[in-house]
């Protein structure tokens, strides 16, 4: 990155606006989904992304103009902007020598460009914050003890409890301005506080993170006279550390951007990111019918309703808790459209309480099928996969087109999962997996294509008929 902040022209009535400069902005994203996070960063903001060696970042380009941009990105869930790069850091040996360049690296790093992109960016925060204003009341996530569900937790709702950031509220209300020009001229006159964060991978360093944090943290406060602070901090200095790649960085979100869309939490609930790029691999089409038939708390359809507006979609599960929790999801979001004063709140998805072994939906009426399977470690079991998965992939083979429908799957029992699909093979056939890490879990996304074959002439669906639809009829409830 070059040194030295944008030119500067002025705009009138003595306010000096910075010209646009470039720089480079990293984002971390949930690992395996690095290509899928690049395109995203390719189509909306047309900047080439780099992969890092690193599993679950990438790095771009951005010309300064371009930051609201970057805030409205599905696939990310933490931003920040790069004071520098190197790709091939030549630690040394000792402990001692390794920590003292870390020590001497502070003070000669290009710092302005970056410094100024925070300031920039935290307008841009405070624009978006004062957007999502009273639109945007959280309930709290369920904590009902008798809920059954809670006796299945999976480990991916054990991770960050980070509240959600609203990506897309539509109200602006102003109240707070004079206020914040106020707090804005105290903050300026106070040095500012700051920590230091260092993520380390690889077991060739002779330093442990904290090490390199505190002895370059040290450094950082000496260089800018800022005051340390561990949890009320202004400023948070990244010091990423992948064998020999380090990357010196300023944090531009505070919380992780991945439950933007979730007030009412399961057990299970999956990150909005990892949903949007599910989706993203399967390609919606203007008016395709998406049906996540176990949707949880609706994660993934409520990811796609949001970006894709112009499919349809349909989200049920056999669990009476998780239906709600989906129908109070999707009314959250509508309401908090209506209260921004959209012009068209409603949107097209719908919910039912269902058995995806028996759909109520009519054969090949499916465009595409996402979904998250249980897992069979907390919820469900191991042993009933066995069972579940091939009729799973048998009734989803019903409802999707034959030729042209699709499905992308996450599960983590792989092996049951690939000997299910062996069984159904004249049905689906796997285009690619995308391996990922969920909640510590490794598991694997299938991207999977209907066949040409039609239902009912494989031996696969011979084997265990579709049962009779009317005897599914009572289970199944209009929720929105
Ligand atoms: C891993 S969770 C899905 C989590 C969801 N993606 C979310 O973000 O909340 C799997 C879901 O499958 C549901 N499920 C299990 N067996 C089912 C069946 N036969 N029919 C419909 N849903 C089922 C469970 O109730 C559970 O909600």
């Amino acid at each position: 990155m070059s040194e030295g902040t944008g030119p500067i022209t002025s705009a009138g009535e003595g306010e000096e606006v910075p010209q646009p400069f470039s720089v480079t902005i990293g984002a971390t994203v949930p690992t395996g989904f690095e290509h899928t996070a690049a395109e995203e960063v390719h189509e909306k903001i047309g900047a080439v992304a780099r992969v890092s060696k690193d599993r679950g970042r990438i790095y771009f380009e951005i010309t300064t103009d371009n930051l609201p941009k970057v805030h409205h990105l599905k696939s990310v869930d933490n931003l920040f902007v790069v004071v520098e790069y190197y790709e091939n850091y030549q630690f040394k040996d000792s402990k001692e020598e390794a920590l003292l360049d870390f020590q001497q690296l502070a003070s000669t790093l290009p710092w302005t460009n970056a410094l100024e992109v925070w300031k920039m960016n935290n307008s841009v925060k405070k624009k978006r914050s004062r957007r999502r204003g009273a639109a945007n009341s959280k309930p709290k996530p369920s904590s009902d003890a008798s809920d059954p569900e809670k006796l299945q937790t999976e480990p991916e709702a054990l991770q960050e409890k980070d509240e959600q950031k609203d990506a897309c509220a539509e109200q602006e209300t102003d109240p707070q301005t004079e206020q914040d020009s106020e707090t804005q001229e105290q903050a300026e006159n106070k040095p500012l506080k700051f920590r230091v964060t260092c993520n380390r991978a690889g077991d060739k360093h002779s330093f442990t993170s904290n090490d390199a944090a505190r002895d370059f943290g040290g450094a950082v406060q000496e260089f800018f006279q800022w005051k340390a602070d561990m949890t009320k901090f202004d400023v948070e200095v990244l010091l990423n550390i992948h064998n020999n790649e380090v990357v010196i960085g300023i944090a531009l979100t505070e919380e992780s951007l991945h439950r933007r869309n979730i007030t009412h939490f399961g057990p299970t609930t999956l990150r909005s990111t990892l949903a949007y790029g599910m989706l993203r691999l399967c390609k919606p089409q203007v008016s395709d019918v998406i049906v996540d038939p176990m949707c949880g708390t609706g994660a993934i359809p409520l990811e796609g309703v949001i970006e894709w507006t112009h499919s349809f979609f349909l989200s049920g599960d056999n669990h009476d808790m998780a239906v709600s929790r989906t129908v109070n999801n999707i009314n959250h979001i509508v309401k908090r459209r209506q209260d921004g004063g959209s012009a068209s709140p409603g949107l097209p998805i719908d919910t039912a309480q269902w058995d995806l072994c028996h759909l109520p939906m009519r054969t090949s009426s499916v465009d595409i099928i996402t979904t998250d399977m249980p897992f069979g470690k907390r919820m469900g079991s191991k042993k009933k996969n066995w069972d579940l998965y091939p009729s799973c992939l048998r009734e989803m083979a019903r409802v999707c087109r034959p030729g042209t429908g699709r499905a992308v799957v996450l599960t983590q029992d792989k092996k049951c999962f690939q000997k299910a699909l062996v069984r159904m093979s004249g049905l689906w056939r796997k285009s690619h997996t995308v391996w990922v890490n969920v909640g510590g879990l490794h598991a694997g996304v299938f991207v999977l294509r209907r066949t040409g074959a039609n239902f009912g002439t494989t031996p696969e669906d011979v084997r265990e008929p579709h049962r009779a639809p009317e005897s599914q009829e009572e289970g199944v409830q209009d929720k929105v």
